[in-house]
């Protein structure tokens, strides 16, 4: 089991009452993934679509309750409960368990405590010696487990993920909203720097916020992204060291700055929406 310090059995429990109606582990993950992502935008179309796959397959014939629009609620309310309960990737814990059963998907992330030790080791959180807003990276985020402890570290920082899986992306975004954090992350290949989608999430003080960026906002995004890491290039070259952390750019404003109104990170997301 890879983290076996988060307890995902309740979860992974209430997700496994949908697939044992013949769908398959990454069907209703993904559904549920998205799910959660589609209702935090507040975007009723796609999440109705899925909400009609289920319907249409019978799903308003099970009780109030038990039907599965209402059980990925559920899942939604315990993985709220257990991130609060433990300030964990609990998303990324009941991928890496329920991704096991199956052959579609599934990969195992970086144990929270060696994450811990790598942001200890990148600076992040320690005093910087210069005002700019310091910028924390990880070009193959999984479910952004490095981003949400550096997060927790310092989380007036700027988090940029990219992950080539869609799932993953989608579950980074998730994530960084629910720890309320400043965000881009990106879906594409960090190798070959193609981006083909992006979100945006937002810290308020009423909780985070995400919202999918547009192709041209997805476009500004790529040109800061690769000035950024042209720049940290640049400066690794300089004589003087800079502090691990720190994308150093010349243009320290990120793109598309504006706040999110979308829905807040709460179970309420889920309401009126089946
Ligand atoms: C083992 S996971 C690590 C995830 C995360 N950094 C962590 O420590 O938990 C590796 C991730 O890299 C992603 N990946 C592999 N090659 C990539 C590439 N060229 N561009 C973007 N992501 C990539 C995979 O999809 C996978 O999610």
């Amino acid at each position: 089991m890879a983290s076996p310090q988060i307890d995902v059995d309740e979860i992974v429990a209430t997700l496994e009452q949908i697939r044992q109606r013949g769908h398959s582990a990454h069907t209703v993950f993904r559904d549920w993934v998205n799910l959660m992502l589609f209702a935090l935008q507040d975007r009723d179309d796609p999440y109705l679509e899925i909400v009609d796959d289920y319907r249409e397959r019978g799903d308003m014939a099970h009780p109030d309750g038990q039907r599965s629009v209402d059980l990925f609620a559920k899942a939604f309310g315990q993985l709220q409960e257990r991130m609060a309960a433990t300030d964990a990737d609990v998303l990324g814990a009941v991928y890496e368990e329920y991704g096991m059963s199956s052959d579609a998907f599934g990969q195992h992330f970086t144990p929270h405590s060696v994450c811990e030790t790598m942001a200890e080791i990148a600076g992040v959180g320690d005093e910087s010696d210069t005002d700019d807003r310091q910028t924390v990276l990880d070009p193959a985020c999984g479910s952004g487990r490095m981003l949400l402890v550096a997060g927790r570290k310092q989380p007036d920082a700027l988090f940029v993920g990219q992950d080539k899986d869609p799932l993953c992306a989608r579950m980074t975004a998730l994530n960084c909203c629910f720890l309320n954090l400043d965000a881009y992350v990106i879906q594409g290949d960090s190798l070959t720097v193609e981006f083909q989608r992006a979100w945006q999430t937002s810290y308020s003080s009423l909780g985070g916020s995400v919202r999918e960026l547009d192709d041209d906002e997805v476009e500004e995004l790529h040109e800061w992204v690769t000035d950024a890491f042209e720049n940290t290039v640049e400066a690794e070259n300089q004589p003087s060291p800079t502090q691990g952390a720190d994308t150093d750019s010349e243009d320290r404003t990120p793109p598309v700055a504006t706040s999110v109104p979308s829905e807040q990170a709460s179970l309420g997301a889920f309401e009126g929406s089946d």
